[in-house]
């Protein structure tokens, strides 16, 4: 497994291996790595035939100075696991190198899919996260790239800025990596003790009671439903929204569209969990 934390000696690499046929996969990450991460990384060894991991904890996305300081970070256990499951390249770049000038976000028009849910309550988030994954792409020029349901709207805003700038990849959407008992595995999960993420259990039990009872309710009376059981709870709830999950749009009625997707975000103390599934 190779390591680089410069830009111009991965770019001479990537272009090499690109000239002798090979294609690249990329999964783009924090660190912290998890169960979820791998997963990732498993699937594109599938395809790809070489496997780029970028670990950078992007300063530009993160609203809370706290939550960015106190972001997990553990490269020599990640370099580690990355290597049992024969990643190839790891990149891991210092913030001079990706933000050479000033650290800020490009303006990138994310038309409109940064307006709800996870765009609300983290402000500029998406800017950072568009601006990061752009340079990326520009720097390691992937055939694929590998991202996480687990942030789906993420997913969507980089597949789209994918699209409307031809930064070069497909997009490839994978499922979402959970616990024994349901929980979506999350860097963040580190911070919680055992029996939170027992209390925690309500986001997955409240995502598949929508699943099996959604056709008796409206989509409204279903999210006030889910709302009351989350005030009985020791969690602090942020959203939960039923939308189409190609425009984001909330539904108002289950036969205006073809696919129904539920989103919820809670905190529960100082950290704050996300999750979603499809309902149809
Ligand atoms: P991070 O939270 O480290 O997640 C990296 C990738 O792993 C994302 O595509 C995310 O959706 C995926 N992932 C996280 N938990 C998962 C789970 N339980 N199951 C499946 N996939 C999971 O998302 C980011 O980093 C950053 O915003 C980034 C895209 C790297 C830009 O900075």
């Amino acid at each position: 497994m190779l390591i680089f934390e410069k830009v111009s000696l991965l770019k001479n690499h990537i272009s090499y291996s690109k000239k002798q046929g090979k294609s690249i996969g990329f999964v783009a990450t924090m660190g912290a790595l998890h169960s979820g991460h791998v997963s990732l990384v498993r699937q594109a060894k599938q395809r790809d035939s070489i496997v780029v991991v970028s670990i950078f904890v992007n300063p530009t996305q993160f609203n809370k100075q706290d939550d960015l300081v106190k972001y997990p970070r553990n490269n020599e256990r990640d370099k580690r696991l990355l290597d049992e499951v024969d990643c190839d390249i790891v990149f891991i770049p210092s913030v001079e190198e990706m933000y050479p000038n000033k650290v800020e976000s490009e303006d990138i028009n994310l038309e409109g899919l940064d307006k709800n849910m996870e765009g609300t309550y983290r402000t500029n988030h998406f800017d950072g996260v568009a601006t990061v994954v752009k340079r990326l792409f520009e720097i390691i020029s992937p055939d694929r790239a590998y991202f996480g349901l687990k942030d789906f709207q993420q997913y969507l805003i980089v597949k789209h800025i994918s699209n409307v700038l031809k930064l070069g990849p497909e997009v490839i959407g994978l499922e979402i990596e959970r616990n024994e008992k349901g929980l979506a595995l999350s860097s963040r999960n580190e911070r919680l003790s055992e029996s939170e993420k027992e209390e925690a259990l309500i986001i997955y039990q409240s995502i598949n009671w929508a699943k099996k009872n959604y056709q008796n309710l409206s989509p409204q009376n279903l999210i006030n439903k889910l709302k009351l059981d989350f005030e009985k709870s020791n969690l602090d709830l942020e959203y939960i929204e039923i939308c189409d999950p190609l425009s984001l749009n909330p539904i108002k009625h289950w036969s205006e569209y073809k696919e129904a997707r539920i989103f919820i975000a809670a905190n529960l103390g100082k950290v704050r969990l996300i999750d979603n599934d499809s309902l149809f």
